[in-house]
């Protein structure tokens, strides 16, 4: 059967799945370092989901005010609930100044200060003084960032003559003896597959929001890569750590930035209170996002929210003025209008905390190299596979991720990578002998779900999938709606068994690229369930109710998932890296967070 599917041959030196920011920013910088790279994406780069970005990318460049990339790394830590591996964080919030003055250079759009200096707006949990003051941190292209960087990358890599491979689906990494040799790619238009041979394959292929029924994340967000990486045999590290984003519009789940409280906005409950100041006196509404998230889940618990239902929060920016929303939160405003039916100069914005990012993934070193728990070594290098952007767990956002170190995550670990293969890759020496049996493997699967004929539509198993993880592994979660949850999940798993795809052609199949994508989900879903019931303390974004404390003694390590076919689930641990890279700074001993 592997026999009637041509498959179409290529070999680089490096191969890049993924056109988000992490993947264009490793494929800018391996063109510019001459290596022959391929960029293999799902969706044209410009698509991506970086692009829905808004609020802003995080650098102490201390344009509006004193900064310092140690408070940014102080910060950082701090945020991450201690979880952060802190020679990754020093790396990233020191790479930050001069990864953001590159992004300007290549034609980044920057919002601008009077003095024409990249404009910074203040951000939750980004502090000067290691938490006395509030920094203005958050370098921002109004309320557009994230869209103002991808496009600015996008060009840079065509202007350097990197290679496109556009919609083609990545079906599985091709794996012998430990060592990844590439991937197979279907590609959507033409209905053919394609073998990428490569020295390295570098993953970056975004999180796995749409694992859960209300996301800020585009639909294409569905955990390829991580899905992939479980299939080789491979470890997700930290998965119980979802983040919900305080503010996502009511009913439609569509991101408001946090920028909106940056500027000046702010939470009311149905009383008309700003509840903030009760549970994070000093830091208020830019506390970090798993604080603020919780605290408007228990208003609304006890009776505080507004509406009909009691069951949402008001974000308010009426105050703000016309000149300050048209300049600076223009994007928001269209967004409020459409999606809630608000004038956001009038009204105030109905609110809930929604999945914005998951800070789980593959775990890998600062310079973009998978890692892996093998024979006693916690930091191994899996030969040949790299990963970046929130496909990774590097871990610098540890338990939780502050606001606008994403887009810096994706642009400095991007360049890391690249920067890595420029030393390891052999140009042209990427082995030409074709790897059969995982080939086999990977077209054998494929065929298989090409030809589901079972009865169950994927759409009806997807939903299943995002209601359980929605209500059983939430905000808040204890022992027994993880259990119950996991029951739930293993049900839906098995029901896949009995997927049905109705289209059974190869171009534009979307049944079957929707199905592919839902396998990817159900193994990160699964590592996700199985990660948080057994963590059995409270930390970052993961707040069990049966064990309210942060447990240092017991769990300040990284959890490592693996999966088989069957969903059944393995799990063992890496220490954090507790340790910096310079001596420049100390590292941060946990303490306890005060708000
Ligand atoms: O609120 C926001 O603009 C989101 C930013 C982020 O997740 O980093």
């Amino acid at each position: 059967m592997a026999d009637s599917y041509k498959l179409v041959d290529h070999v680089y030196d490096v191969v890049v799945v993924g056109a988000g920011g992490a993947g264009l920013r490793a494929t800018l910088g391996l063109a510019q370092a001459g290596l022959a790279t391929a960029n293999i994406t799902k969706v044209y780069p410009t698509r991506s989901h970086t692009v829905a970005a808004q609020g802003g990318i995080s650098a102490s460049l201390g344009n509006m005010g004193e900064d310092d990339w140690r408070w940014h790394m102080y910060d950082t830590v701090k945020g991450g609930d201690y979880l952060g591996d802190q020679d990754a964080i020093e790396y990233m919030t020191r790479e930050a100044v001069p990864a953001v003055i590159e992004l300007e250079h290549f034609g980044v759009p920057f919002s601008r200060t009077e003095e024409g200096r990249i404009y910074q707006r203040p951000f939750g949990g980004m502090t000067t003084h290691f938490g006395e003051g509030i920094a203005h941190r958050t370098c921002a292209a109004a309320d557009r960032t994230g869209h103002a960087m991808l496009h600015a990358l996008y060009q840079q890599s065509l202007k350097h003559n990197a290679e496109f491979y556009y919609e083609y689906f990545a079906l599985d990494l091709l794996m012998e003896d430990g060592n990844c040799r590439g991937l197979i790619a279907w590609d959507l238009a033409t209905g053919t597959l394609h073998r990428f041979l490569a020295q390295q394959t570098i993953l970056a292929t975004g999180g796995y929001g749409r694992a859960y029924f209300s996301c800020t994340s585009a639909h294409t967000c569905t955990g390829d890569g991580n899905g992939m990486v479980l299939r080789a045999g491979l470890p997700l590290q930290d998965m119980e750590f979802v983040q919900f984003h305080p503010t996502g519009i009511y009913g439609a789940g569509c991101l408001i930035t946090e920028g909106v409280r940056g500027e000046g906005g702010y939470l009311t409950n149905s009383q008309g209170e700003r509840f903030m100041e009760r549970y994070a006196p000093h830091a208020k509404d830019l506390a970090s996002r798993d604080v603020v998230s919780r605290a408007m889940t228990i208003e609304i618990r006890e009776g505080r929210g507004v509406g009909a239902d009691k069951d949402h929060i008001l974000l308010n920016l009426q105050h703000l003025g016309p000149e300050v929303i048209h300049e600076r939160l223009p994007g928001i405003a269209e967004t409020a209008r459409i999606f809630a039916g608000v004038d956001v100069l009038k009204q105030p914005i109905p609110v809930l905390p929604t999945v914005h990012y998951n800070m789980g993934g593959v775990p890998t070193n600062y310079q973009g190299e998978a890692m892996t728990l093998k024979d006693g070594n916690p930091d191994s290098v899996v030969p040949g596979l790299m990963a970046i952007g929130e496909a990774a767990c590097v871990s610098v956002h540890g338990a939780n991720r502050l606001g606008s170190n994403s887009l810096l995550d994706l642009v400095v670990f991007g360049r890391s990578a690249a920067w890595r293969c420029a030393q390891t890759v052999k140009p042209g020496n990427t082995s030409r002998a074709v790897p059969k049996a995982a080939s086999d493997k990977v077209i054998a699967r494929f065929d298989k779900l090409r030809h589901a004929s079972g009865t169950e539509p994927t759409a009806e198993i997807r939903m299943r999938m995002q209601k359980l993880m929605q209500s059983d592994a939430a905000v808040f979660r204890t022992g027994k709606t993880l259990e119950e949850g996991r029951k739930r999940l293993k049900a839906v798993y098995d029901s896949f068994a009995n997927v049905r795809v109705s289209d059974r052609s190869l171009i534009w199949n979307s049944d079957l690229a929707e199905t592919l994508e839902l396998a990817n989900l159900l193994g990160c879903a699964t590592a996700t369930m199985a990660g948080a019931i057994n963590r059995t303390e409270s930390r970052g974004a993961h707040a069990r109710e049966d064990y309210p404390e942060r447990d240092d003694k017991n769990w300040m390590k990284h959890s490592l998932v693996w999966m088989d076919d069957h969903a059944d689930v393995r799990i063992d641990y890496r220490p954090v890296h507790a340790y910096t890279l310079s001596k420049e700074i100390e590292p941060f001993p946990p303490k306890k967070r005060v708000y």
